[in-house]
């Protein structure tokens, strides 16, 4: 008799738990009631970018899925803060996509407006050294110009890492100072490839590697028009609307404490989630992993010891953001924190990134970098203390405001991956190589950041994915 719970059929008896009978009951239908147990295609661990673009994608094709999160919204990098009673709406996570069909499909289907970026949404950058607390009133940072982009035409395959050479040239992981002097970049181009937007960590240690994949073609030619946001400036539309459509297929505020992971198709995933509602039994064909995977994170999932191999190389770096208001600082102006004295100006850290202006009058978002963890209390004083020496600075401002701090995101771990010497020895296309093993799928940025690459990605492999879906 086929079982009314046939998906959560264990792959073999003998082998993967050995003689541990609790720790296979775990993962038996029997041992919930039956309102716990889930039945689906497909479970999507993590609902940002990778996941609900991943979500609303297999639900087009009728297929069934469970959407694992562990905060209360969709959206994960992509943050909006609102306030209907002020009207205020301010996105201090993701900014821009490009204008291309997969964006615009996506932000269609959520019934979502674009609009084009202007590069003055922005605001107007004033430079300051928020460490040493002076003004650089003649400083004007560079932009990268056509030899950065000669750079990223001879490189072309950093535009994605899934199409690194096995053989990575040493050029690449130099840091980028290194990496610009010897292949003769201009100052303006080495700064601003140093400073790309909502970059972590000391950009003068990172490789060249990791700048030119960030700052690839896609993100040059969305800072050269072809920029898109949500015409409403609330990139967190689509993720709401999407959340409203699928709600009945997602768990919020619920993580994975164990997997049972089978080698075969036909042995399928079981996994065990903690949610608001108790314990919960998810039997899937399929599962795909949209979130940052780095060790602390995918250690309940079962891994062996190939799994383990790989993804104990990655690590993440931190950057936070968040939104104040009541700054008296000057409207449309965006306080951008240079070094005085440091090599091409780059900023000290830990500090303030910069602090931008919104499109709602009064309110700000900052961004917060620094190489070691740091508290939400510890980032909101030091950038209140930013504030204080910014209201110094002005002139007009006869009246110091006291900061209000509204609303705040912990973006770490970011920017995952491996260290240079696993880069050398071939880890992205070990990393590649995982991809479908043991009915386990990676989505989520790695190979490329911008959503855009996310989502054309993920709709890339979706083929594959569903294929080993339909050999169980
Ligand atoms: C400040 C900032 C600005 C950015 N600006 C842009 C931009 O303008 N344009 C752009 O294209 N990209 C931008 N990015 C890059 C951004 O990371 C990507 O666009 C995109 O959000 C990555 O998608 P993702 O699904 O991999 O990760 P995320 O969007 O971060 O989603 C991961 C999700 O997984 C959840 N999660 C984490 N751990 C678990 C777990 N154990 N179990 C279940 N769920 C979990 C998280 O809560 C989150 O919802 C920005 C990033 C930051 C931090
Ligand atoms: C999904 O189901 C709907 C309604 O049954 C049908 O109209 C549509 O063609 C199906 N789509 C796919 C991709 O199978
Ligand atoms: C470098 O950038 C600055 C600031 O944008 C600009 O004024 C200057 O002309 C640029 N220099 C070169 C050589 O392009
Ligand atoms: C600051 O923002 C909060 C939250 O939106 C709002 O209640 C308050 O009125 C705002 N204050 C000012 C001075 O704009
Ligand atoms: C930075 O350099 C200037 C002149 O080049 C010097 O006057 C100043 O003291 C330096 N500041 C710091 C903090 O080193
Ligand atoms: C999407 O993926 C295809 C296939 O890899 C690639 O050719 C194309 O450039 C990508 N487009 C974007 C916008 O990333």
């Amino acid at each position: 008799m086929l079982s009314k719970f046939f998906l959560c059929v264990l792959a073999s008896a003998a082998g993967t738990f050995g003689s541990t009978l609790p720790k296979r009951a775990q993962f038996e239908a029997s041992s919930y009631s039956s309102k716990n147990v889930i039945q689906t295609d497909f479970a999507i661990i993590g609902g940002g970018a990778a996941g609900t673009y991943a979500a609303i994608a297999l639900k087009d094709q009728n297929k069934t899925f469970t959407l694992v999160e562990t905060t209360n919204r969709l959206g994960g990098h992509t943050r909006t803060f609102r306030d209907p009673s002020t009207g205020a709406v301010v996105d201090f996570g993701v900014q821009i996509h490009l204008d291309a069909p997969i964006v615009r499909n996506f932000f269609s289907r959520l019934n979502t407006a674009l609009s084009q970026v202007q590069l003055t949404d922005f605001g107007l950058p004033k430079y300051f050294d928020f460490t040493q607390r002076v003004a650089l009133p003649n400083y004007v940072r560079g932009n990268v110009g056509p030899d950065y982009i000669a750079q990223l035409n001879k490189y072309s395959y950093l535009d994605d890492l899934n199409n690194l050479p096995a053989q990575v040239p040493s050029d690449l992981l130099l840091n980028f100072p290194d990496f610009a002097k010897k292949v003769g970049l201009s100052e303006n181009s080495t700064e601003g490839g140093l400073n790309w937007p909502a970059t972590p960590g000391d950009p003068l240690k990172t490789t060249a590697l990791a700048i030119l994949n960030d700052g690839n073609h896609v993100e040059t030619a969305e800072f050269q028009g072809a920029g898109v946001h949500a015409a409403n400036r609330d990139n967190s539309q689509i993720f709401r609307n999407a959340l409203a459509e699928i709600q009945a297929d997602v768990l919020l505020q619920s993580s994975i404490v164990a997997a049972n992971r089978g080698p075969t198709p036909k042995s399928g995933v079981q996994l065990i989630a903690n949610t608001p509602t108790g314990k919960k039994l998810i039997c899937a064909k399929q599962l795909i992993i949209a979130f940052p995977y780095t060790p602390d994170q995918t250690n309940s999932f079962g891994l062996d010891s190939k799994e383990k191999s790989i993804l104990s190389k990655i690590s993440g770096k931190y950057f936070y953001g968040g939104v104040v208001n009541n700054t008296n600082l000057q409207a449309g102006v965006a306080y951008t924190n240079a070094g005085a004295n440091t090599s091409f100006h780059a900023a000290s850290l830990p500090g303030v990134v910069e602090i931008a202006p919104s499109v709602s009058p009064g309110y700000y978002f900052y961004w917060y970098n620094t190489v070691s963890p740091l508290t939400r209390p510890q980032i909101e004083s030091a950038t209140r203390d930013t504030i204080k020496f910014l209201q110094s600075q002005i002139a007009a401002t006869t009246t110091a405001s006291e900061p209000n701090f509204v609303d705040f995101q912990d973006f770490s771990p970011f920017h995952l991956g491996p260290g240079n010497s696993d880069i050398a020895d071939g880890w992205y296309n070990k990393m590649k190589g995982l991809q479908g093993y043991r009915n386990t799928w990676y989505i989520s940025s790695l190979f490329v950041v911008a959503a855009t690459q996310v989502w054309n990605n993920t709709a890339n492999m979706l083929p594959s994915i569903v294929g080993a879906a339909n050999l169980h």
